[in-house]
């Protein structure tokens, strides 16, 4: 692991006040653009800050996170109505537990920092991304923050895009307390 994993046991954290001011799911899923065709892969999806929101957006997400817990509180606050768009799955990333060109876009949010194997994760991406398909990262830039990891344990913007060759930026945008980049798999 590059840095350490966030703790279950602080999982309120991951959707309280705080963060919902400073870093709105809502604003994060609309410069995200989704379509309504999309499969979607939310990596290290935690309590399902993002997967909730997006969820109704798109055809499906799966939603995918290494700690059981954060899966079964996920699955406490999927509002009625979702009809199994949501899929929480048990995995710890990479690989993928998903099969070859099945997703049209995954999303890492607060995660890129903590996963080891970067390399392997971008090979993967390049499996299971359907043509065209999208990386969509938010993360902490290497300054002192009101929240995050550790500076020491942080990307830059400039070292994401470096980390995923494959893809190019289609957007990005930097705030005081985080970034967020839109990436595209070139042909
Ligand atoms: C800071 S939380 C962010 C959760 C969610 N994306 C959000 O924005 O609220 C990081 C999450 O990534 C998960 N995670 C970190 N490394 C992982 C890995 N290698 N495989 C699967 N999940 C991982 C952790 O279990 C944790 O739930």
């Amino acid at each position: 692991m590059t840095g350490h994993r966030f703790p279950a046991d602080h999982s309120k954290r991951l959707s309280d006040d705080s963060r919902r001011k400073v870093q709105p799911a809502e604003d994060i899923v609309r410069r995200m653009s989704p379509r309504p065709s999309e499969v979607v892969a939310d990596l290290g999806c935690g309590t399902g800050y993002i997967t909730i929101p997006l969820a109704p957006l798109v055809t499906k997400v799966y939603a995918i996170d290494a700690q059981q817990a954060m899966l079964d509180r996920l699955a406490e606050h999927v509002p009625d109505g979702y009809g199994g768009k949501i899929v929480t799955v048990l995995a710890e990333l990479p690989p993928l537990p998903l099969t070859d060109s099945s997703i049209d876009r995954a999303i890492l949010v607060n995660v890129v920092h903590e996963v080891d194997d970067l390399p392997l994760l971008h090979s993967e991406l390049q499996r299971c991304l359907r043509a065209g398909g999208r990386l969509s990262i938010v993360d902490f830039p290497r300054r002192e923050t009101s929240f995050g990891p550790p500076l020491e344990e942080r990307l830059s913007e400039e070292q994401v895009i470096e980390a995923f060759p494959s893809f190019h930026k289609d957007r990005g945008w930097s705030f005081s307390e985080f970034y967020q980049l839109e990436l595209i798999l070139r042909p």
